[in-house]
């Protein structure tokens, strides 16, 4: 089973993904992470992202490696952030990076955090989720997630979301069949209880279906 949990940044996809894969004993994927490190790998090796992308090795868990190098620390600066962005709005980039993500989640339980799972890579997974919230509360968290200015992370945050929702290929949008969830002012068990319960009814209704 996937449960899809999509939105923009800062909307608190992460922590809640990996606390709803540790509720459900689901594995958990983090789709942002193969993009920053393939925003990552183009600035260091000064190649477009498209002809890093294809040839990658990246692996994913508690720690991220790109080509057995660990880059868990390097892929989360604000120049890695802004690399990936751009990496992102590549179609050949995408094309690669989603045949992967549907090898990942095409066996097993997976939680898969991103910004197209529900629309792009998991059309079928039986649970979605549109996280959201205030612009002012997404970049108040990033900042002190990240220990940054606020004004500068508002003003980055601005310029990504511009771009993550007007790129030609699988921009940013819910899923018509997404539930909707803001989390503005919402403690982090709260979501996560919405979601669990989603999830519950999910298999319920599946069970009851055959
Ligand atoms: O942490 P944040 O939400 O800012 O970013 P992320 O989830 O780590 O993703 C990094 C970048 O990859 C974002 O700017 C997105 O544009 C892009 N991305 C994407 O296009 N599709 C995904 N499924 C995941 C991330």
């Amino acid at each position: 089973m996937v449960v899809a949990i999509d939105g923009p940044a800062g909307a608190g996809k992460s922590s809640v993904a990996r606390a709803v894969a540790n509720a459900l004993g689901f594995t958990y994927l983090d789709s942002g992470a193969m993009y920053r490190a393939v925003g990552l790998a183009a600035l260091e090796r000064e190649l477009p992202p498209s002809v890093v992308a294809p040839a990658l090795r990246i692996e994913l868990g508690d720690r991220v490696r790109i080509d057995g190098h660990d880059v868990t620390e390097a892929i989360r600066t604000p120049a890695a952030a802004e690399a990936a962005s751009r990496a992102a709005a590549d179609p050949a980039v995408r094309a690669a990076l989603v045949v992967q993500q549907r090898q990942i989640v095409g066996a097993g339980d997976w939680v898969a955090e991103g910004r197209d799972i529900g629309t792009v890579v998991a059309p079928e997974a039986a649970v979605k989720v549109f996280l959201t919230a205030s612009p002012e509360e997404r970049a108040r968290r990033r900042a002190q997630q990240i220990g940054a200015d606020l004004q500068t992370v508002l003003a980055e945050q601005a310029i990504r979301d511009e771009r993550d929702q007007t790129r030609e290929h699988s921009p940013l949008e819910a899923a018509p069949d997404a539930t909707l969830l803001d989390t503005t002012g919402l403690p982090l068990e709260q979501v996560v209880e919405r979601i669990v319960a989603l999830v519950r009814r999910a298999r319920a209704d599946a069970q009851a279906g055959g």
